[in-house]
C-alpha cells in the first residue's frame, strides 16, 4: 500500500526535479550560489567572467584575483595561459598565469571612481541579487527627479543617481557555450562571478555545512531510539 503510494510520487518529484533545472533561470531569477546550501553556479561564473572581461574590466580592477584562480571555475590550465595571454599589461607585456588580473587605468567620472570588485559582493547588502539589480536598475529619471550632471538613473543605486553609464546590453559579449547573451542574462552571469571571487570557498564550506547538518541528524534519530530503548517499559 505504502509502496504503491509513494513510487508515483517519487517519480512525480523526479520529473518535477529534472523540469525545474531545464527551465529558464532568470524567470524567476534564481542564484545557484543563493541559500545556506548554495553553490557557485560554474557554468553562469564562466560566462560572468567573459562578461567581466568584455565590458567592466576597462574601469574596473580586481585585485585580489590571479589569472591561475580562473581554474577554479573549470578553466583548463591552457585556457587560463590563453586568456592570461591575451591581457596586455602597462608594461607592454603579457599577462602570465600569475600575474594579477590587470589593473585599468584610473577613470575619474563625476568624481567617483570605479570600486575595486574583488569582494564587492561581500561589501554590499543584497549582495548577489543587489549586483543584478544595479545592472539592469538604468532607465529614465523619472518624474521629479533632475539628475547631477554626469550622472545616470538609476532604481537600484541608493540616491538613485549613479555616475556609472548603463554598460550592458544584448549581446555585449558572445558566450563560449552558447548561451543567448541577453542583458539580463550577462548581470545574472557577472553577478553570479563576482560572487564568486567574494567568497571563493562558498561551494565547499556549504557542502560541508550541508554534510554537517545531515550527521547530526543522523545522531539526534540514534539518540532518540536509544534513549527509548533504555526507558522501555518492560512488562
Ligand atoms: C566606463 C567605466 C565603467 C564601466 C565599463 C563599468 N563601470 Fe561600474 N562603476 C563605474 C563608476 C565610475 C562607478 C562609481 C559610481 C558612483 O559611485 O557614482 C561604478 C560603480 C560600480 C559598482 C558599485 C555600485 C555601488 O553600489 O556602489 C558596481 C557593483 C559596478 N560598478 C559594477 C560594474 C560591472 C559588473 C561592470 C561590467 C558589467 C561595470 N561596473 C562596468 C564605472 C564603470
Amino acid at each position: 500500500m505504502m509502496r504503491r503510494f509513494f513510487a508515483p510520487l517519487l517519480a512525480a518529484g523526479l520529473l518535477a526535479g529534472a523540469a525545474a533545472h531545464a527551465e529558464d533561470t532568470l524567470s524567476p531569477l534564481k542564484f545557484q550560489s543563493e541559500g545556506a546550501f548554495g553553490s557557485i553556479d560554474l557554468a553562469a561564473a564562466q560566462r560572468g567572467f567573459a562578461v567581466y572581461q568584455g565590458v567592466c574590466a576597462s574601469c574596473h580592477g580586481m585585485g585580489a584575483l590571479h589569472y591561475r584562480d580562473l581554474q577554479a571555475l573549470g578553466f583548463t590550465a591552457e585556457q587560463v595561459a590563453g586568456i592570461a595571454a591575451s591581457v596586455k599589461l602597462a608594461d607592454g607585456s603579457a599577462a602570465t598565469p600569475d600575474s594579477h588580473f590587470k589593473e585599468p587605468a584610473p577613470v575619474n567620472m563625476g568624481g567617483a571612481t570605479p570600486p575595486d570588485l574583488s569582494s564587492i559582493v561581500a561589501q554590499r547588502p543584497g549582495g548577489t541579487r543587489y549586483i543584478y539589480n544595479f545592472l539592469t536598475g538604468f532607465g529614465p529619471a523619472p518624474a521629479g527627479i533632475t539628475l547631477l550632471p554626469g550622472h545616470n538613473y538609476n532604481a537600484a543605486f541608493p540616491g538613485g543617481q549613479v555616475s556609472m553609464p548603463d554598460v550592458l546590453r544584448d549581446n555585449a559579449v558572445t558566450y563560449a557555450d552558447g548561451t543567448k547573451a541577453t542583458k539580463a542574462q550577462e548581470a545574472a552571469d557577472v553577478a553570479e562571478f563576482l560572487t564568486w571571487a567574494s567568497d571563493p570557498n562558498l561551494s565547499a564550506r556549504h557542502a560541508v555545512g550541508l554534510r554537517a547538518v545531515i550527521f547530526f541528524a543522523f545522531l539526534t534519530i540514534v539518540a532518540v531510539l536509544t534513549k527509548r530503548r533504555i526507558w522501555r517499559q518492560e512488562g
